[in-house]
């Protein structure tokens, strides 16, 4: 294999450039041509295709957000989208495609499989929705952002000993507000996986109350609800003052963490050397701190459960 090319789909997330800088600067260490294709999907369909150079990507393993700018395209989800992509790649002499993205971007590296082309899948989310990995890049990221946010939170709801609901990302999965509910020591934490009592919410804020602790931070996984509606549910119920937060997009910028930066170095590499060795139809990851691979189509079977022992520890260290 020569020539591969490198494209970021769906949702942004901190760390996608340090990753297309791996597989950029990696490819061309291995005297491969690399091309960048930009706004995802879309791109490759209308031919936003660029060769890269060592400093096409020089600077901007510390920057957030995506180079190669990104993109959800509908196009691409039908059958003549995928074969003009697959035409663009021919036409560039491209023969593998490494695509870092979440899991709507792995269908499309699925179907590019199909019709056999060699794709191999970078998992970049905030959300660690993705199986087959224990992290995705930009999830310790996002994890920094909400607790500094909840920290800063913390302070004036102890001054005004108030409740706090403070909604976070995810899409569906509940791994930012569980990991980050333990991590910032949020009384209750709410996730999609795992009903929760509401009752067992507003007896938890009660037995604070009783020994003195007058204020409450509960984390809420967008995939559960709106923060804003469980605020006024408390309030109905308790009458007590409570204010919310929906941090939003914010989860999704700023500059990576040194540990999402070395996780898309070696995930971006790692997507390199399975092309190098004519592999497709692959996903790489992390798992027990060893950069492991998947058949993507078995990753797209599986359905991704939480950490259940975090789920228990933010029980019995809120109480
Ligand atoms: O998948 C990443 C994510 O930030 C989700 O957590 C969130 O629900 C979604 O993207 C928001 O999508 P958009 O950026 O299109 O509003």
């Amino acid at each position: 294999m020569k020539r591969i090319g490198v494209l970021t789909s769906g949702g942004d997330a901190p760390g996608m450039n340090a990753a297309i800088r791996a597989v950029v600067r990696k490819g061309i260490y291995h005297d491969l041509e690399v091309y960048g294709i930009y706004y995802g999907y879309q791109g490759l369909i209308n031919g936003n295709i660029e060769k890269m150079e060592l400093g096409s990507v020089g600077d901007i393993i510390h920057r957030g957000g995506t180079k190669l700018f990104t993109s959800r395209s509908l196009e691409f989800k039908t059958e003549e989208g995928q074969l003009k992509g697959i035409e663009q790649l021919k036409k560039h002499g491209i023969e593998g495609l490494v695509i870092i993205g979440g899991d709507g971007s792995f269908r499309g590296a699925m179907k590019l499989t199909e019709k056999g082309f060699p794709c191999v899948g970078v998992p970049g989310t905030i959300d660690n929705d993705i199986p087959g990995t224990d992290f995705t890049i930009g999830f310790d990221t996002a994890l920094n952002t909400i607790i500094q946010s909840v920290d800063k939170i913390r302070d004036t709801a102890t001054s005004h000993e108030r409740t706090y609901v403070i909604e976070v990302m995810g899409r569906d999965a509940g791994d930012l507000a569980l990991w980050a509910g333990v991590a910032a020591g949020a009384e209750s934490v709410l996730i999609p996986e795992k009903k929760e009592d509401f009752d067992d919410i507003i007896g938890r804020i009660e037995s604070g109350n009783q020994r003195g602790k007058r204020h409450s931070i509960i984390l809420i996984a967008e995939g559960v609800g709106s923060g804003v509606e469980f605020a006024n549910k408390i309030k109905e119920k308790m009458g007590l003052e409570t204010r919310v937060t929906v941090l939003g997009h914010i989860q999704r910028g700023g500059s990576p963490t040194a540990a999402d930066r070395a996780l898309a170095s070696r995930l971006g590499a790692k997507a390199v050397d399975l092309l190098m060795e004519g592999k497709g139809g692959r996903m790489v990851g992390i798992q027990n701190n060893q950069i492991v691979d998947h058949n993507i189509l078995d990753i797209l079977k599986m359905e991704r459960q939480p950490e259940v022992s975090m789920y228990h520890l933010s029980k019995e260290l809120s109480i």
